[in-house]
């Protein structure tokens, strides 16, 4: 996954701009900017609720268009000492998405730091915004066969075509600590997902947060609780595509297990919110009302936004499938958007 995607010559991401309507995918800030900007009113109360530090680090993963990073510096501007406080850092893996945030962001009075490594993010009290980067990250996938547990790995098949095969010895005793307590004991041929990538993820925010207030927002798709099952998929030109053939040139993902996201964020001792779904945490910050505000009595514009509140919350839509939770440190209380 992580060549297919961020081989800087031939991977998928470094070589193209991907998002948007003739492109590939489109993601909830491409959707409507009501989304970013709920993100930024979010951000400002979290930046009341850390005392309203002076200086605040905030960094965005996978910024994509910097469509999303727009949206919240043009809102924060309505909470001046907020947005006069911000240095921006973008963790961005594609050099022509860097190209197109550059462009994206190049009018706002903050400057712009892009780093590859979270531990560059300057000092002092950390916000962190990631929306659509987690499932990014790799996955790895097992396979319960007659009481042992194989990887699902891909090799080559005959004619040198990219094919699923099992490992030719299972899991060894000590190997199995990978696969979720709650799943091990799982009938013959359940597959299991869990996502290598995330290992020592939250270890630069959980060591920052012993000097400083750090608040996290993560936003993506997947369940609320571990289930076994094959997720990993291909995109391409909005269809889902054989995620074997192509590589390189098409989008790879696969779900994100929020209930392993919890788990290994309150290992290395941070504070997680409850798991909500993007409809319920997007009404809860005002989508409604911040649409009914933008519509402005013409009936074109309207029907235009009332299509971009549907897609972004309706169940049936990516208000169910899209899930939304907060990691934060201790002393700080359960940001706002959360309640069940
Ligand atoms: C699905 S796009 C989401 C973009 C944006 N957040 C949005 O909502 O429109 C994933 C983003 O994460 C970046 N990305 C993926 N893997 C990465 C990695 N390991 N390190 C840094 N950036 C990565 C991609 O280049 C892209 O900007």
């Amino acid at each position: 996954m992580t060549l297919c995607l961020l081989d800087p010559r031939h991977g998928y991401y470094p070589t193209r701009d991907p998002i948007g309507a003739g492109a590939d995918f489109i993601t909830a800030p491409e959707i409507s900017q009501i989304f970013g900007e709920l993100v930024g009113i979010w951000l400002a109360n979290c930046w009341q609720a850390m005392g309203k530090p002076k200086t605040t680090q905030l960094v965005e993963l996978g910024p994509g268009k910097g469509t999303m990073m727009s949206d919240i510096l043009r809102t924060a501007r309505s909470v001046p000492e907020f947005s006069k406080s911000l240095q921006v850092h973008l963790l961005e893996a594609s050099a022509a998405l860097v190209a197109v945030q550059a462009k994206t962001l190049g009018g706002f009075a903050q400057t712009i730091n892009w780093t590859d490594d979270l531990n560059d993010t300057g000092v002092g009290p950390l916000l962190l915004v990631a929306n659509e980067y987690l499932d990014c990250l790799p996955v790895r996938q097992f396979v319960r066969r007659k009481n042992f547990w194989f990887e699902r790995l891909i090799g080559l098949s005959d004619t040198n075509e990219l094919q699923f095969t099992l490992s030719p010895t299972p899991l060894a005793q000590t190997e199995l600590k990978l696969i979720p307590p709650n799943l091990l004991q799982a009938p013959d041929n359940t597959l299991v997902e869990i996502r290598s990538g995330l290992s020592g993820f939250f270890d630069p925010l959980a060591e920052r947060a012993k000097t400083d207030p750090v608040i996290a927002l993560f936003i993506d798709y997947g369940p609320t609780s571990s289930e076994a099952g094959d997720s990993f998929q291909a995109v391409s030109k909005h269809q889902k595509v054989d995620p074997l053939k192509n590589a390189g040139e098409v989008d790879l993902t696969a779900q994100v297990d929020f209930a392993e996201l919890k788990r290994i964020a309150e290992q290395v001792g941070l504070l997680t919110s409850n798991i909500v779904t993007q409809g319920s945490w997007l009404q809860q910050m005002g989508l409604l009302e911040r649409a009914a505000a933008l519509s402005n009595g013409k009936p074109n514009t309207r029907a235009k936004i009332a299509r971009q509140v549907h897609r972004l919350s309706d169940d049936n839509e990516m208000g169910e499938l899209f899930k939304v939770m907060a990691v934060y440190s201790k002393g700080i209380s359960m940001p706002v958007g959360f309640d069940v």
